[in-house]
């Protein structure tokens, strides 16, 4: 079920069905949401972006995120993409709502997706995200809104991004990050537990270690790209063709992004460097900022 709407009808006939995908990140969490995009749609094109001058997302304010988001997307629209899927958390916890009435595409974020997902595998549920994404309650009340008998329990993991782009996951020191983290959700006794960021999901040998093996992990990758599938159909934009291959691109060194989202992939990206358009601040985000 897809709830939101367009700002205005799709031009019809001026988006084709071969045209890409957009996928962004601040960094190489994103390729988990790529790699469930080749698993269930590998038809389609894609450009990823990662944000990587900017990384970490998880720690900056709202106004900042957003402001990103807008540039991104004005980006990506340059690129002439057909749909943008936020692979990423954060942006879609701060900026999904305001963007989708400035931008005349389908976006998909990934917490309704996820919030839905989690609802049906348990009802003590615990989320671990970026400080941004827990202190916006975005989960929280996207879980509210699918079953209100659902409980919550949130854990800002400010460390994890950082030791994943430092490409630190199976130092000892991750594990003993990640059971601080984990130890007051199983306390609770949780039943289920979202992946409320998506670099986590390359964290999955560590956290199942710690994790009592009856606690079930939701990755919100797999269900936006479910509903992103049915979108496209629905839109008669499904690309029947051969995909394109992959475009990577970043703000960033692209040989650190190469190097790194290797071993994710299991191919070398060749990413290029590029320079996001500039956008100006609505005048109530400046209001914000003063
Ligand atoms: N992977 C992103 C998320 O899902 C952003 C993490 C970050 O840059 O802090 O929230």
């Amino acid at each position: 079920m897809v709830e939101y709407r367009y700002p205005n009808d799709l031009p019809s006939g001026s988006l084709p069905n071969t045209a890409p995908i957009g996928l962004f990140d601040s960094g190489l969490g994103g390729l988990t949401v790529l790699r469930e995009l080749y698993r269930q749609a590998p038809q389609e094109s894609v450009i990823y972006f990662g944000d990587t001058a900017r990384l970490p997302y998880g720690t900056k304010s709202p106004a900042e995120i957003l402001q990103y988001v807008r540039e991104i997307l004005t980006w990506m629209t340059q690129q002439g993409v057909k749909m943008v899927i936020m692979a990423c958390n954060t942006s879609s916890a701060l900026a999904l709502e305001a963007v989708r009435s400035e931008f005349n595409l389908p976006i998909l974020g990934l917490i309704l997706p996820g919030a839905r997902a989690a609802v049906q595998q348990g009802k003590r549920i615990g989320v671990i995200a970026t400080p941004a994404t827990v202190k916006s309650q975005a989960y929280e009340r996207a879980i509210a809104e699918v079953d209100a008998a659902a409980q919550v329990w949130q854990v800002g993991c400010p460390e994890f991004v950082p030791l994943i782009e430092d490409n630190r996951i199976e130092d000892p020191y991750t594990s003993a990050v990640a059971q601080n983290y984990l130890q007051p959700l199983i306390d609770q006794n949780i039943d289920t537990l979202i992946y409320g960021c998506t670099h986590y999901p390359h964290l999955a040998p560590v956290l199942r270690r710690i994790l009592p093996p009856s606690v079930r992990l939701v990755d919100p990758a797999v269900h936006v790209i479910a509903a992103a599938a049915q979108e496209l159909d629905l839109l008669g934009l499904s690309n029947v063709r051969s995909p394109q291959p992959t475009r990577f691109c970043v703000s960033g060194c692209p040989t650190t992004f190469n190097r790194l989202a290797t071993q994710w992939l299991g191919y070398t990206p060749i990413a290029e460097q590029i320079e996001l358009p500039p956008v100006a601040a609505p005048v109530s985000m400046e209001v914000v900022e003063q």
